[in-house]
């Protein structure tokens, strides 16, 4: 029997996969994903049965710790996390160094990176206390730091935590409310947030968490590792596309204005693209897609939002890409960003705060994943090769000989 892990830890065999379409880095246990079928399941359990019946904390136990919690557990998990859920004054400072109107996604690399220099009694990571301790702060923390730079974006006060309130009523609160009104969370839009919440908590080996987990595997502190997955996440072909895909449904503007964007989609010599459409692993319905979808409908209908033109826009452009020939063929859905970002702007949010949002979601994954990196004996660093195409060897030239 060849021990192929064995052969590629030595170096013996030599692979040549850009963007790893077909290799794997790692072994892991929290996240399967059946592209083919449309199936994801966090531990074993299908998303679309988590989305009905559980709620983000609880999924967030379930992916750092690979059980449901029962209810003993899952008190003393609420209030481990809530106990973290302010960031230290200092940071308020911190805040205060980014230009005024200075994208919250840029905010966040910064101040994420940052957590290691005001948490740094959290930092060593072969320490398992302060492994956990990094874990909680971060799932805490992270919330309060997005709501943070989305109020310094807008010149507002800083909200800070209510810990009365549910996780994403928490969130809501802190963005939206403001020293001179009351604000009261609508129940419908937190349950929505939390379901958006829960949906992006992890997608197995996705970019930014492939980030994460190599930044994680030289030995760097969690804190870092997860501001370099939150830089990767903010590309318009990963995170970013919840806005890149509002934006574009903006561009389009009017329903009769589609078939010209469907067929620069098609057009080779274009690089425009429907944002919002096509997954790497998904080549059926990402399951994701359906349920947001589902939510999306609720919360218009709930808030009454009928002849919003973008929705109108939304739902011609998803039929209309279903039924034509170059989208099915190349199985290219809506995938969960197309439909989140419909959600987001219906509940106030700006498109700059729904890359956050999968941010502040997606955190619980990372973290799962680099905890269960770490505690991996057989763990190494990553060090991906190179198939060299550039000059052979040549000797160096005297300037005025060049
Ligand atoms: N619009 C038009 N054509 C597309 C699209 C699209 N959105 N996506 C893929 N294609 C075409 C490509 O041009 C390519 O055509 P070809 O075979 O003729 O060259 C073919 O489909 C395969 O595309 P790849 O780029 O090779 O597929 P890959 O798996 O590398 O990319 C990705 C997946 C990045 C998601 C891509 O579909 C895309 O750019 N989508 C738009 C951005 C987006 O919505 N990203 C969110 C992903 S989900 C998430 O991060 C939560």
């Amino acid at each position: 029997v060849i021990d192929i892990r064995k052969l590629y830890s030595q170096g013996d065999v030599f692979t040549y996969d850009p963007g790893f379409t077909s290799t794997a880095a790692c072994d892991s246990a929290i996240t399967y994903i059946d592209g083919d079928k449309g199936e994801l399941l966090y531990r074993g359990y299908p998303i679309e049965q988590l989305a009905e019946k559980s709620h983000f904390l609880e999924v967030c136990y379930l992916l750092l710790y690979g059980e449901l919690p029962n209810a003993e557990q899952m008190v003393d998990f609420e209030s481990r996390v809530t106990n973290h859920t302010m960031v230290h004054e200092q940071m308020h400072y911190f805040f205060r160094g980014f230009r005024r109107d200075s994208h919250p996604m840029a905010t966040m690399v910064g101040v994420v990176g940052a957590m290691s220099a005001f948490y740094h009694d959290s930092t060593d990571i072969t320490d398992p206390w302060q492994r956990e301790v990094a874990a909680i702060r971060m799932i805490a923390k992270l919330p309060t730091i997005a709501a943070m730079a989305f109020k310094y974006s807008m010149g507002q006060p800083f909200v800070y935590p209510k810990n009365s309130l549910d996780y994403a009523s928490n969130f809501l609160h802190m963005c939206f409310a403001v020293p001179c009104e009351d604000y009261v969370v609508n129940p419908v839009l937190s349950k929505a947030m939390d379901r958006i919440m829960m949906l992006h908590a992890d997608h197995e080996q996705n970019a930014s968490t492939s980030t994460v987990r190599l930044a994680g595997s030289s030995g760097a502190n969690p804190f870092a590792c997860v501001a370099a997955g939150i830089a990767c996440l903010w590309g318009p072909a990963h995170g970013g596309a919840n806005q890149a895909c509002l934006e574009m449904l903006r561009e389009i503007g009017t329903v009769d204005r589609i078939p010209e964007y469907i067929n620069r989609a098609k057009d080779k010599n274009d690089p425009f693209r429907l944002m919002g459409f096509g997954h790497r692993v998904y080549k059926n319905f990402d399951p994701r897609a359906k349920v947001m979808k589902e939510s999306a409908d609720e919360v218009l209908e709930l808030l009454g939002i009928h002849n919003n033109e973008t929705l109108k826009v939304a739902k011609e452009l998803e039929r209309i890409a279903l039924e034509d020939e170059y989208f099915v063929e190349k199985k290219l859905y809506p995938n969960v960003d197309f439909y989140s970002g419909i959600i987001l702007e219906a509940m106030g949010f700006p498109t700059s705060m729904f890359t956050p949002i999968f941010a502040v979601s997606r955190t619980v994954g990372w973290i799962s994943q680099w905890k269960e990196m770490i505690a991996d004996p057989t763990q190494k660093i990553g060090r991906p090769r190179q198939l060299y195409i550039g000059q052979t060897r040549r000797d160096y030239a005297e300037v005025e000989e060049r």
